[in-house]
Formats: structure tokens, C-alpha cells, sequence
């Protein structure tokens, strides 16, 4: 790896190789994260053009643990507000001797962008891009699923609410059927599938009950109602009457079905807070597992480095 801006390209084995080294950073009994020293004098800045709780800090902590000098850059405080350009500023961070931008940004190839233009010693990771990619989410929930279910052959595992715009589900789609899950479903109306879904390797269920049904993995995604325009924003009460994740509803999945949600959740639309804070409920840990899996894909980034400059010195030599 030199960069980790979205999954769909990726092998298996690079997908497995995040996996394993995120554990190797796992303290296996109490799930604590351990901190090494292998960023020692990397400098790390996030860019977040888009608020987020868990994403931010956990890359904060994931550089910590990983011994890195770490910048957060309040963007709303920032010079773009004189009218400075993304890549003027990008130049002046570079300029400060960064070595990775962890990158947020509302568009859809925003970050991409970023990767094309800045100066090929940064190592740039994507945190999420409008409604494209969100990697290290999707990492971090196979994670998770690999942790509670060890491994992914014979899994079916049912996403649940605002396909349309989450980056999350087309992340996870793409890394569930890379790591050889037996069955992705997406479960929602209509209104709320993209116009691809058809070619993103997913079945489509449109009621929640077929989509349940036997699953082992249930992943439900929150209403995105900041994108969308008020005249398309479906009613809550409705949303949760048909697609809300409720205990009852739940008992068609497989008995050991664990439930997931990337967060923020909003309780009582996609999801009840009977199942939120519930013995199915593996949400926290997911937060948890994210520090060691951001871990694992930063330090990847900075080894994959290493090894080109050592390549690179080796064939002029
Ligand atoms: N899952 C996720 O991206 O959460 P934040 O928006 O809080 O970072």
C-alpha cells in the first residue's frame, strides 16, 4: 500500500494482510489497543471538510498509538475561509513536512482528487468521501465481523437503510465480496438503492423481513437526511415502521446474528434502542477495533513507502 483511498481495487491478500496486522495490535483479553513506535517521527495531519466523531478521533489515536507527531486541522478556522485553495493549503501542510493526509471531504472523488495533486511523498488515506468510499470504515467493520464470526465463508450478511448515500455500504460491499461472504444483501426502499446497485454485487431486498431472514450479520446505516432535499426526505415513523431494526423483527435472523452500525445511530428510525444497547449489539466494539485497524492501515501505507524508496535507491545504485 502507498495510499488507502478505496477498497474495490484491492486483492484479497492486502485485505487479509490489514486484518491480521490489525490484530497483532489487539491485546486478545480485554481488546485494549497496544502502542508502537512504528511511526516514530511521521507527521500525520486529518482534514476533516466534514464533521465526524468516531473517524477523527480514532485516527487521532490510532497515529498516537503508532508514536506519530498528529495535526488536526480545524478547517473551519482555516485560511480556506480567505479564500485560500484546498491545494494552496495542501502545499503549505507539505511544506510542514507531513507525511500523511487523513482526508474527509462531502464529495464523492474529493479525495482521490487530493491523491492525484498532492506531492507523491504523502501518503494520503481516505476518511470518507460524499457518497463514494469510506475504506476504513469497511475495513474496520470486516474486522469486526471476522473477530465475532472467524472468517467470512458461509456468511450472510444483510445492509440495511440509506444505500443510496453511504459511502459505508458500497465500501462494505465491495470488501464482503472481495473476502468471500456467501451473501450480501442490501435491504431498502426504492427511494434509498443507487442506480448501480445492480452491478455492485449485492442481492436487493425491499422488505426487511426476506432480508433478515437467517442472516448472520445485520448492518443498519442511518437516514443521511444532510443529502438529501427536503422535498425527498422520507418520514422517519414511516422509515422506522418498515425498516427499523427492532427485536421482534430481528428474530427471523439467525440466532447468533450479531448487529452492527457504523454511528451515528439514530435511535428509534433505523434502529430501536432495544437492539442499539442489546446482547446482538457489537457497536461500541466496532469503535474499538477501528483504533487498530486505522493502526494497521497507516502503518501498511508507511512500510509500502519504505519499501518503494528502498527499491527505487536499490536499482540506482
Ligand atoms: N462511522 C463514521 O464515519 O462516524 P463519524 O462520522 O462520527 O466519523
Amino acid at each position: 500500500l502507498r495510499n488507502f483511498l478505496t477498497i474495490d481495487a484491492l486483492p484479497r491478500s492486502i485485505l487479509e494482510e490489514i486484518l491480521d496486522t490489525a490484530a497483532s495490535f489487539v491485546d486478545v483479553g480485554d481488546r485494549s489497543i497496544k502502542k508502537v513506535p512504528l511511526l516514530r517521527g511521521k507527521t500525520v495531519i486529518n482534514l476533516f471538510f466534514e464533521p465526524s466523531t468516531r473517524t477523527r478521533t480514532t485516527f487521532e489515536l490510532a497515529a498516537k498509538r503508532l508514536s506519530a507527531d498528529v495535526l488536526n486541522m480545524d478547517i473551519a478556522r482555516s485560511s480556506t475561509s480567505k479564500g485560500e485553495t484546498l491545494m494552496d493549503m495542501l502545499r503549505n501542510l507539505e511544506a510542514m513536512s507531513a507525511d500523511m493526509f487523513v482526508v474527509r471531504h462531502g464529495d464523492s472523488g474529493a479525495v482521490d482528487y487530493i491523491a492525484r495533486h498532492a506531492t507523491p511523498e504523502v501518503a494520503i488515506i481516505n476518511a470518507g468521501d460524499g457518497r463514494h468510499a469510506h475504506p476504513t470504515q469497511a475495513m474496520l467493520d470486516m474486522y469486526t465481523i471476522r473477530h465475532y464470526k472467524g472468517g467470512f465463508a458461509g456468511l450472510k450478511v444483510a445492509i440495511v437503510g440509506d444505500i443510496l448515500h453511504s459511502r459505508v455500504a458500497r465500501s462494505e460491499i465491495h470488501a464482503l465480496n472481495i473476502l468471500g461472504a456467501e451473501e450480501v444483501r442490501v435491504v431498502a426502499p426504492r427511494t434509498l438503492l443507487p442506480a448501480d446497485i445492480d452491478s455492485l454485487g449485492a442481492k436487493v431486498f425491499t422488505r426487511l423481513e426476506d432480508g433478515l431472514r437467517d442472516a448472520d450479520v445485520v448492518i443498519a446505516l442511518r437516514l443521511q437526511k444532510e443529502r438529501m432535499s427536503a422535498a425527498l426526505l422520507p418520514s422517519e415513523s414511516e422509515f422506522f415502521r418498515l425498516y427499523g431494526l427492532t427485536n421482534e423483527r430481528l428474530a427471523v435472523a439467525h440466532p447468533d446474528a450479531i448487529v452492527m452500525h457504523p454511528g451515528p445511530i439514530n435511535r428509534g428510525v433505523e434502529i430501536a434502542s432495544e437492539v442499539a444497547d442489546g446482547p446482538r449489539a457489537v457497536i461500541l466494539h466496532q469503535v474499538t477495533f477501528g483504533i487498530a485497524v486505522r493502526m494497521a492501515v497507516m502503518s501498511l501505507c508507511m512500510s509500502g513507502r519504505e519499501t518503494e524508496r528502498e527499491a527505487a535507491h536499490a536499482a540506482a545504485r
